[in-house]
């Protein structure tokens, strides 16, 4: 009744921002992203039956913050009432810090509480499961380029391009490993109710979704550069706009952003990401990795350097 689930992380080109169902946690946009390969979650999940309450350790230490979350996303997949779990999680990297640690940690969680029980579940419902706890979670469950689609009353998720058919290096600045100041789901209500260009994010999405899609079909670096960073910026400008406004940037992810363009405009194909915390994800073709580690290593207030490739979805690791 033990298994262990490793994800990775996955970061959107074309982002998700908004629900339109916060109940079943439906995102109010359809979204693009990419799963990473050397950061990752490994999740154990053990069910026993004369436990008496869900247990939770992070990196080795108890987690009661995180608890109530993931006995939900444990409720999802083993129905209620369920025997006691002792969940224990480990990452590679900072968590909480805009790092899409939730994003591998809820779907390798669920992963692995399928597992548990032997229950079999397609990866489809699991996407979906995932993506009840966290929205970007169920785009974790698959490698490579992913699309996640509304569809009604659930998500579809599906693979657009495997990870070694347009190999591509993800080298994130790390300029801040403290929590972020609000969480994005809060953040997300905040914009909807409050932001007087949310109408317009969600109104363009499907333009913006279209084109990132044809630039990975026809392995187009230079129309994915474009979209995905027009498409980041319009996310933190209905952030900024709105009331209070959310504000996740600081000093130094402005300079990486300053450093990308330029080092895009001497003609070094590269683009920048970012998602609800400070760091700063840079996206290249393998080729251009030393370059762009070299130049983000040196801008001011850069604290670490993390370099990874295209990886594949989450997975069963161990059971016993
Ligand atoms: O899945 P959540 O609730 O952590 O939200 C993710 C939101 C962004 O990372 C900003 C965008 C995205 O699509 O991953």
């Amino acid at each position: 009744m033990r298994a262990i689930a490793r994800a990775q992380p996955n970061i959107a080109l074309i982002k998700y921002w908004g629900k339109r169902d916060l109940s079943r946690n439906l995102p109010a946009v359809g979204s693009i992203s990419i799963t990473l390969s050397t950061l990752y979650t490994e999740m154990s999940v053990a069910f026993d039956a004369s436990g008496s309450a869900d247990e939770l350790s992070v990196n080795g230490s108890a987690d009661a913050a995180m608890l109530p979350r993931l006995s939900r996303c444990l409720d999802r997949v083993a129905g209620t009432p369920r025997a006691a779990a002792r969940i224990e999680s480990r990452s590679n990297f900072p968590i909480a810090a805009g790092l899409a640690s939730s994003a591998s940690a809820f779907a390798a969680a669920t992963v692995a509480a399928a597992a548990a029980l032997g229950i079999d579940r397609s990866r489809a419902e699991l996407a979906n499961l995932a993506g009840q706890a966290s929205g970007s979670a169920a785009r974790s469950l698959y490698g490579g380029f992913v699309e996640l689609a509304n569809a009604g009353d659930h998500v579809t998720v599906s693979p657009l391009l495997a990870a070694a058919d347009w190999p591509q290096s993800v080298v994130v600045a790390i300029t801040s490993s403290g929590p972020k100041p609000v969480g994005s789901g809060e953040a997300m209500e905040i914009s909807r109710k409050t932001s007087p260009f949310y109408g317009r994010w969600v109104e363009q999405q499907p333009h913006d979704l279209e084109i990132a899609r044809d630039a990975i079909r026809e392995h187009d670096f230079d129309k994915l550069a474009t979209i995905a960073e027009h498409n980041c910026l319009k996310m933190h400008s209905v952030m900024w706009a709105s009331r209070p406004p959310v504000v996740y940037w600081n000093a130094a992810t402005l300079e990486c952003m300053h450093a990308i363009r330029e080092l895009r405009a001497g003609g070094v194909q590269v683009f920048f990401t970012i998602d609800a915390g400070p760091q700063v994800k840079a996206i290249c073709p393998v080729a251009e990795e030393d370059s762009v580690r070299a130049m983000l290593t040196e801008v001011p207030g850069v604290t670490q350097v993390i370099v990874s490739r295209l990886g594949e979805g989450a997975s069963v690791v161990g059971r016993e």
